[in-house]
């Protein structure tokens, strides 16, 4: 468990924008200091000087693409040459892909797994014995209430996402008792840029959301109560279960619906 939130560090990736720029706000406000990783420079550093004009936060920011190989172990280069504990590491970073088989690049899927998948696992090993060693560290691990069923157009996105839910779990029951704690968050639709970089702009201005405020605000309630993930709001709460209680195949089946819109002539027999 953190051992403090005051005068701790934080290391967040993907804190450009969303979710990741979100936690940046939230854990400043509580008085912790921040590395700030993603490739965009320029809104990292007007969150960098806000943070620092509200709360006094002094941030580092670290430009780097989180997809390369290697890239995380460069990250931490980084934080060891700031001689700071990271006592918490958000593993924010991650893209999703939403479309066809056919339009689908196989070079920007293998970009995603290695981001959403590799990077994330390469940093949480890198991160968590030093926290074991000290006894006390957290770590937030971004999934998704994707993580729960297949889905269909964006089935290596959803996958990923259940390697990080399985993962996380696992090295929560690992830690607990050694005083570390591993959280997987699993946001359902949330306003950021996910969707229009992921491939269907304007998805979002049609659905149900969230907020990032809330998302990150759920997620530090459940750090607190050592929970081991958590699903923001009840309606996708709803919806990770509803997988239990129908047969995979038309759980499978109805996820098709979600990006139905803008697609042609995607009814099938099956429907
Ligand atoms: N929004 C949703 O509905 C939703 C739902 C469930 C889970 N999530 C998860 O929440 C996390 C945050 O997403 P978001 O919704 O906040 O989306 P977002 O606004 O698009 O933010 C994604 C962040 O990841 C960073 N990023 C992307 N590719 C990167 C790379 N190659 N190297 C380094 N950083 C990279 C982006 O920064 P740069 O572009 O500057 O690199 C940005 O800061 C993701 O893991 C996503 O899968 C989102």
């Amino acid at each position: 468990m953190l051992d403090t939130y005051n005068d701790r560090w934080a290391l967040v990736t993907g804190a450009s924008s969303g979710i990741g720029a979100e936690f940046a706000a939230r854990l400043a406000g509580r008085g912790m200091h921040l590395i700030l990783a993603a490739r965009r420079t320029d809104p990292m550093n007007t969150l960098a000087q806000d943070l620092l004009t509200k709360h006094g936060t002094n941030c580092h920011i670290v430009t780097v693409d989180l997809a390369e190989p290697d890239a995380s172990r460069r990250l931490m280069e980084e934080v060891e040459k700031l001689g700071v504990n990271v006592e918490l590491l958000v593993n924010n970073a991650g893209v999703g892909r939403i479309g066809e088989i056919e339009g689908t690049s196989p070079e920007d899927v293998q970009r995603m797994l290695s981001l959403n998948i590799l990077t994330l696992t390469d940093l949480t090993y890198r991160v968590l014995p030093g926290m074991l060693e000290r006894g006390h560290g957290a770590i937030i691990n971004l999934a998704s209430v994707a993580a729960f069923q297949p889905v269909a157009f964006m089935g290596a996105y959803a996958a990923s996402k259940s390697f990080v839910l399985h993962f996380s779990e696992a090295l929560w029951a690992e830690a607990r008792s050694r005083g570390v704690t591993v959280l997987a968050l699993c946001p359902g639709v949330t306003r950021t840029e996910f969707f229009d970089v992921a491939g269907a702009p304007g998805w979002l201005d049609k659905h149900t959301s969230q907020t990032p405020f809330k998302v990150v605000r759920t997620a530090l309630t459940a750090l607190e109560r050592r929970r081991q993930y958590i699903i923001p709001g009840w309606r996708n709460y709803l919806l990770s279960l509803w997988v239990r209680f129908t047969t995979r195949r038309t759980a499978i089946n109805e996820s098709k619906r979600y990006f139905r819109s803008g697609r042609k002539n995607n009814r099938t027999s099956e429907d």
